[in-house]
């Protein structure tokens, strides 16, 4: 389904439907993030990209301005595998937005990362599962009473199929026993969904804000090709020719992010703007109560969060 169309058919003007909104999108300075930035931005949301070097963000900004010179658009700087960075972002974040509105409508939770080898961050976790993961886990922790604040609040993280092939690893989450890049990443996005489903229970059924996890399919980005060498870069090289361009595949990041029907639904996993039903595995409340007392611990968080 095409959002503008929705939207125009509505009678709304696609180029101010969202005008008003404050939205962040983390990973913003490429691929799925960057064109969800810029479309949310053209449909007149006040976006707060977040990218991790001063040259991307220039870049990207440059990019969108160039686009949509009245773009209401900022970035913060952060480098998400480190929680201290996660949590300065935070705080530069709710001064932006209190000095806007006083709420944050949408969070996209989109950064993420290939590692080939085993990578320890800057906390002594496994690199992955701190920007796939912990980094979202955190940020939404930290933004909970900015998103509360907004009249219909959204957490959007982007997972992916991959999800459909994993377990969490109990004993060994971190991977340092038998690193693969592989089962890391999709761990990883298996976590995305998890945490989705735990942050709506925890929620409670009633609330008005709700979590989202978005499946974009393949998309042709750079994603592997970053802080990957040998077999991985070179299947990702080739895989990724196979995949749709940026713009579609972040369709149903900007659909969960902007469509008015989306806070009615119940659904959580979302592909090619439709509810999809995400493995059994992802479903399993067990499972997502002991991730989120998991990433809790790892993060340094009180238990009970979010309720
Ligand atoms: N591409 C696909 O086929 C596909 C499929 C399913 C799901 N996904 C998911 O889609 C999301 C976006 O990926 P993409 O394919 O668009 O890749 P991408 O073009 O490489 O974008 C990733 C974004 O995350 C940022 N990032 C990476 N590590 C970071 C860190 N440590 N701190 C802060 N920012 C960091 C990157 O910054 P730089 O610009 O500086 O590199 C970039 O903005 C990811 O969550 C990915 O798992 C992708």
């Amino acid at each position: 389904m095409s959002d503008s169309v929705s939207l125009q058919d509505r009678g709304l003007d696609p180029a101010k439907a969202l005008a008003g909104r404050m939205m962040v999108v983390t990973g913003a300075t490429s691929g799925i993030g960057f064109a969800a930035a810029q479309a949310l931005a053209a449909r007149g949301a006040c976006v707060i990209g977040v990218g991790r070097s001063e040259a991307r963000i220039a870049e990207a900004q440059a990019a969108i301005l160039s686009n949509n010179p009245s773009a209401q658009l900022s970035f913060c700087m952060a480098d998400l595998s480190s929680q201290r960075q996660v949590r300065a972002l935070a705080a530069a974040i709710r001064e932006k937005v209190a000095a806007a509105t006083g709420g944050l409508d949408v969070l996209v939770n989109n950064a993420g990362a290939v590692a080939n080898w085993y990578t320890a961050t800057e906390d002594g976790y496994e690199l992955q599962f701190a920007v796939n993961h912990l980094a979202p886990f955190l940020l939404t922790h930290e933004l909970l009473p900015l998103l509360r604040a907004a009249p219909a609040g959204r957490v959007v993280t982007v997972s992916s199929a991959s999800h459909r092939n994993a377990h969490i690893h109990w004993g060994d989450v971190m991977l340092r026993r038998n690193y693969n890049t592989l089962k890391a990443y999709q761990q990883s996005k298996l976590a995305n969904v998890l945490f989705s489903f735990e942050l709506n229970r925890r929620l409670g059924a009633d609330f008005h804000l709700r979590a989202y996890a978005a499946d974009p399919g393949l998309v042709n980005t750079e994603i592997g090709l970053k802080g990957t060498s040998g077999i991985v870069r070179w299947v990702w090289e080739r895989r990724r020719r196979g995949g749709t361009d940026p713009d579609h595949g972040a369709a149903t990041v900007i659909f969960l992010a902007a469509d008015p029907a989306v806070q009615a639904s119940r659904e959580v996993y979302w592909k090619n703007c439709r509810p999809l039903a995400p493995s059994r595995y992802a479903q399993r409340e067990e499972e997502a109560a002991r991730l989120w007392e998991l990433s809790e611990r790892l993060c340094g968080i009180e238990s009970g969060g979010a309720r």
